[in-house]
């Protein structure tokens, strides 16, 4: 099982929609996938009908029980059962809150290595693990770069674009020096993208500084909106619109740069 973490310190950069319809294109192509929803706000649990507020079985569970068998709070989506591959999800709700605040205070055991446990009884069930982070830096989130191979970084291209990066590639080198040599950032991902002089200048500007996939996804005004209300990846809802095509497009590039 490859794991990939979507992180961003930044709200709102199109971490949740990148995470879900890497997932489905994934899960579509046939392959076996695991989402896990690492965020209190659980939007990616929103997009598949599965947010519930009173649920005790979510990824809260895994930071706080110690030899807990994962599968217990794994659930299926509509898409799990397809012809093709599977896409089951780990949901998330307000509990992680509260579980990663836990954490900081039980020193009793390793804070930073309860994903990695966790996920270890399911490393053959799956090909992919995708960790849909909130915009933070908090333990579940240290435990998601603890547990991944691979990094990818939206970034929506605006004045702000660049607050934050420094940081999260700061700790993103700790986890890699501390804990996990082989944690790769593939590159940023540049989202919500309009055919403008800033947005170019913006991205050459980030080129110049970071690894950056050449895909990227183009701002699609009403079919991403849209698809979230419909509780569906915006590539099952729109099939030939901008972003889905240009998701399509950045899986193909992802899934040839780990060949
Ligand atoms: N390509 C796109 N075109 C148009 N709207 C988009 C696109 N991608 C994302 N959006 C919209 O932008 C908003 C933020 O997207 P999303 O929730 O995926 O970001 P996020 O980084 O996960 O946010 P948060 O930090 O709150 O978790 C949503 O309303 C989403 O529908
Ligand atoms: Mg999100």
């Amino acid at each position: 099982m490859r794991v990939i973490s979507i992180i961003s310190l930044k709200g709102g950069v199109a971490k949740t929609t990148t995470s879900v319809n890497m997932a489905y294109i994934l899960c579509k192509q046939g392959f076996r996938v695991l989402l896990i929803d690492n965020d209190k706000q659980g939007n990616a649990s929103k997009t598949f009908g599965l947010y519930n507020p009173e649920d005790e079985n979510t990824v809260a569970r895994i930071m706080l029980e110690r030899g807990l068998d994962v599968r217990e709070i794994i659930n299926k989506t509509p898409y799990s059962d397809s012809e093709a591959g599977t896409l089951d999800i780990i949901t998330a709700n307000m509990e992680l809150l509260e579980a990663n605040m836990r954490t900081i205070v039980d020193t009793g055991r390793q804070q930073q290595t309860r994903f990695k446990k966790a996920l270890t009884a399911v490393s053959d069930q799956y090909d992919f693990c995708i960790i849909d982070n909130a915009p933070d830096i908090n333990m579940s989130i240290i435990n998601a770069l603890v547990v991944s191979d691979d990094l990818i970084i939206p970034i929506m291209i605006d004045q702000y674009s660049f607050d934050g990066l420094e940081i999260l590639i700061e700790q993103i080198e700790q986890t890699k020096e501390d804990f996990n040599p082989a944690l790769t950032f593939r590159g940023c991902l540049v989202t919500q993208y309009r055919k403008a002089d800033v947005q170019e200048q913006g991205t050459e500007v980030l080129d110049s500084g970071y690894p950056i996939f050449e895909s990227r996804i183009r701002r699609t005004e009403n079919k991403v909106n849209e698809s979230t209300f419909a509780g569906k990846p915006v590539v099952e809802y729109s099939v030939r619109c901008g972003a889905s095509q240009d998701y399509k497009k950045f899986v193909r590039e992802y899934l040839e740069a780990i060949k």
